[in-house]
């Protein structure tokens, strides 16, 4: 009976797919689904790929439709779902099976569960995934965590479902535990950021020489061709070309500008405050998304302070010259960040984190897929201790013209008054990274006067105090 080589459960969309992309790659995949219906069309649907997928009736029937040791995927929604699933797996594995969780876990939940299920030896594989939809049934970026024993069961399927960049499989073994799901939930701080940007870029075209959603459309298709190259700037050029079918006016103009938020670029920001790295633009995605979900609030303030006329006092062609640069260079400062938090979680947590690797497999099937990455993955290539991508030196060189553009665009629409937040946190991200001499000096300064903090003085060793008792007579030290 045990004739497939891996099981999966939850046949939702991704799960589905995600099913459909192993069968048609060659391996036997048991399936089983809560809902009994839904999986009956699942197989039903399949055509040719059914001989290669194992209905299971029960849990019972899908274990045992596994060759040990039996690596299962959950493609369950993340969070209690999940650790429902493994109470109702744990019965039934034994000594070295694996279960892969293939949903966006937080990391730290990761982390707890392959503790949990440690002394019954059932392995945990925490698996992001990304790509979306078509991803999962064509072939998506896969970022693994765990064992080394588990993953050598498991990488053939891994890589043969993953999308391919030139051949080289987009899926990778990138350390024990939560790896996997901490450096897809910083892809998608990432993704956040990127959109963001886009969004920005989108609104200063809009309200600022006015352009309808075609023209930008065009746009974005022509940036697709140059620097820009990535799948969010080509879906974007979709988005903006594609019609409403009910009124035929474009179907951006009637989407509501209140944006959803599942939790894995909040827990970006979170993980990147607890280990002291700046992340800037990817707080300022976030922050976005929850004041526009404020809609009530904009509309009773955008009464209160009207919008003045708009001066142009560039041509548009010159605008959208500068945005390419100011997109690019606020990209990279949010690729940065991201990159800068995984280096930190990876010193903390002890995991060696192959940041070259990361940047390769993200080349192709994930959502954030862009020619960029292929600079990124060379620039820690040449350096794999690189503190930072914007002092790496092929993207100095982006960056010394790049940073100009970025300038006069968060001036230009902070003058304006459109916002820009993500783009402007870029640029102050850039100008304080780049400032030999900052003003934490003040702050210290600050922090001994009222609390007798200390600070370091230069050219001295040890900690100092101010003489501030003598000036003011008070806050004694
Ligand atoms: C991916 C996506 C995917 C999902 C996001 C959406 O990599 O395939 O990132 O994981 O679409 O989680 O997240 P929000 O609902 O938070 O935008």
């Amino acid at each position: 009976m045990s004739e497939a080589e891996i099981g999966l459960i939850g046949l939702g969309t991704m799960g589905s797919n995600l099913a459909l992309n192993i069968a048609e790659k060659g391996h036997k995949v048991a399936v089983w689904n809560r809902t009994a219906s839904r999986m009956k069309s699942f197989v039903g649907n399949a055509g040719d790929l059914a001989e290669n997928i194992v209905a299971c009736d029960t849990l019972e029937d899908l274990m045992q439709a596994i060759r040990p040791p039996r690596p299962v995927i959950l493609m369950v929604p993340a969070g209690d779902p999940v650790d429902q699933q493994i109470d109702a797996l744990r019965p039934l594995a034994g000594m070295g099976d694996i279960i892969i969780d293939g949903g966006n876990a937080n990391f730290h939940d990761t982390e707890r569960r392959v503790k949990e299920l440690e002394e019954s030896g059932i392995v945990l594989v925490g698996m992001g995934v990304s790509g979306g939809e078509d991803g999962a049934r064509n072939g998506p970026s896969i970022m693994v965590g765990s064992d080394k024993a588990a993953w050598q069961r498991i990488e053939t399927i891994v890589t043969d479902i993953a999308a391919k960049y030139e051949g080289e499989p987009c899926a990778a073994w990138l350390g024990p535990g939560g790896a996997g799901h901490l450096v897809k939930t910083i892809h998608n701080g990432i993704e956040y950021a990127d959109m963001q940007m886009i969004a920005e870029v989108y609104g200063i075209l809009r309200d600022g020489p006015g352009l309808g959603a075609e023209e930008i459309s065009s746009i974005f298709t022509r940036w697709n061709d140059g620097r820009l190259n990535s799948y969010l700037i080509e879906i974007t050029a979709e988005v903006l070309a594609t019609a409403d079918p009910d009124s035929s006016v474009p179907l951006v103009d009637v989407i509501q500008d209140k944006a959803g938020q599942k939790g894995t670029g909040r827990w970006s920001v979170i993980e990147a405050a607890m280990l002291g790295v700046p992340a800037t633009c990817i707080e300022a995605a976030v922050a976005a998304r929850s004041l526009s979900s404020l809609k009530r609030e904009r509309e009773y303030a955008s009464r209160r302070y009207p919008q003045a006329p708009r001066q142009q006092s560039v041509s548009t062609g010159d605008l959208v010259a500068e945005l390419e640069g100011a997109l690019l260079a606020g990209k990279i400062a949010a690729y940065a960040q991201g990159f800068a938090i995984m280096r930190a979680a990876s010193d903390k947590y002890g995991w060696d984190l192959p940041m070259a690797t990361i940047a390769r497999i993200w080349r192709a099937g994930c959502i954030i897929r862009s020619q960029l990455l292929d600079s990124i993955a060379k620039a820690y290539d040449a350096k794999p201790k690189t503190a930072n991508l914007m002092v790496a030196p092929s993207f100095v060189d982006i960056l010394l013209p790049a940073h100009l553009a970025l300038r006069v665009t968060a001036g230009r629409a902070a003058l304006q008054g459109l916002p820009a937040p993500a783009l402007s946190a870029a640029l102050a991200y850039f100008d304080s990274y780049r400032q030999a001499r900052g003003t934490a000096n003040l702050i210290q300064g600050q922090r001994d006067f009222f609390g007798a903090h200390g600070f370091e003085k230069i050219g001295s060793r040890g900690q100092k105090h101010g003489p501030w008792a003598e000036r003011t007579g008070k806050n004694k030290v």
